[in-house]
């Protein structure tokens, strides 16, 4: 079994090789300029921890993690012109670099480089891989379209049950169908495919309770992206809608008080209101309790649990994450 470190080494190597044609120049230094940033590639290490489970690394692996870390990568040049974000991965986001028209043509171009990686896979079960891809594909369009609805909405007419689907759609699915790749590519059985997928699904819950909780109190220098970001863009986080949960009437005047304001003395008034409320602690509790059941369905998949260690290394790094 090999470790995240040794997995992400062999999968850069692959990776580095991504090549786009010269012109229009702008067009490809902006899929550059997203690709040289270089995230965490948990996805794709996902995905071969998710063959590894089952079989030995096989080249088809490194085509459909690659196909994933790209795809990925389009939905957060797009989520970026959303979110209006101006920072990622510590960078200038690529539509503040190249304006939006043309970040929206990258993202386009990634998502199509990464169907190219697909079609290099040799396996007899590629019509099942495209499936899962395109499934989960369409899910993280649904999220999306959710997350940019409940923008507009009071937090307190969220229930936290639509919260964490919204979640499960955005993030979860892409972490799950991850897994769930490489376990097809592996040979796994139908049972176990499920266990994995679960597995993903609740681990992907968890991951973005840190990640919104990272927006809030993260360390900017660290996390890479604007700190608050999500208060200033009135996102739906979990910090948000427990926030409302939790408030007593004079609590949620002064919330919808500190939504009225602007800038950093916004994200000044919320983060004291989240602290009063205790909302770090409840984040955790959160997080751990998606983790337990993630764990769960690692458990019952059957394989020695020895093949299971990277898997469980990997829950503990994700959720102590900083960046
Ligand atoms: C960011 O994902 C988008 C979310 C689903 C929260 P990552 O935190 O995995 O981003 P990178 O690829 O490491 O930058
Ligand atoms: C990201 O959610 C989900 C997708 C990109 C599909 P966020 O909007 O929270 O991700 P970050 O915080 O910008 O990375
Ligand atoms: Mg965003
Ligand atoms: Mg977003
Ligand atoms: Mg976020």
């Amino acid at each position: 079994m090999h470790s995240f470190r040794e997995l992400l080494e062999k999968f850069e190597k692959r990776f580095q090789a991504q090549s786009f044609p010269e012109r229009p120049a702008r067009l490809y230094d902006a899929a550059r300029h997203m690709l040289q940033m270089q995230g965490k590639r948990i996805r794709p290490i996902l995905c071969l921890m998710g063959n590894e489970l089952f079989d030995e690394i096989v080249e088809d692996a490194f085509e459909a993690a690659a196909a994933i870390e790209l795809f990925h990568n389009f939905t957060l040049i797009h989520d970026d012109i959303m979110d209006k974000a101006p920072l990622r991965r510590g960078q200038v986001t690529v539509h503040e670099k190249f304006g939006e028209p043309t970040a929206i043509l990258a993202g386009d171009v990634m998502l199509v480089q990464a169907y190219e990686h697909l079609k290099y896979i040799s396996s007899d079960i590629l019509p099942d891989i495209l499936h899962a891809f395109n499934q989960a594909a369409r899910l993280v369009c649904e999220g999306q379209q959710l997350d940019m609805e409940f923008e507009a909405s009071h937090p307190s007419e969220i229930p936290m049950d639509a919260y964490i689907e919204m979640i499960t759609l955005k993030t979860s699915v892409l972490l799950a169908m991850s897994l769930q790749i490489g376990a097809l590519i592996g040979g796994a059985g139908d049972r176990n495919i499920h266990h994995l997928y679960e597995f993903g699904k609740h681990l992907g819950i968890a991951f973005q309770i840190q990640d919104d909780w990272l927006d809030a109190f993260g360390d900017p220098q660290q996390f890479g992206k604007q700190q608050g970001g999500d208060i200033l863009a009135n996102k739906k986080t979990f910090l948000l809608v427990k926030a409302y949960e939790m408030a007593n009437s004079r609590q949620r005047e002064q919330l919808d008080e500190a939504f009225r304001l602007s800038g950093e003395e916004k994200v000044k008034q919320v983060l004291d209101l989240f602290e009063a409320l205790h909302i770090r602690e409840w984040a955790e509790a959160e997080k751990q309790k998606y983790t337990e059941i993630a764990l769960h369905h690692l458990e019952e998949i059957a394989v020695i649990s020895s093949r299971k260690k990277p898997l469980e290394e990997l829950v503990h790094y994700l959720l102590n994450r900083t960046s």
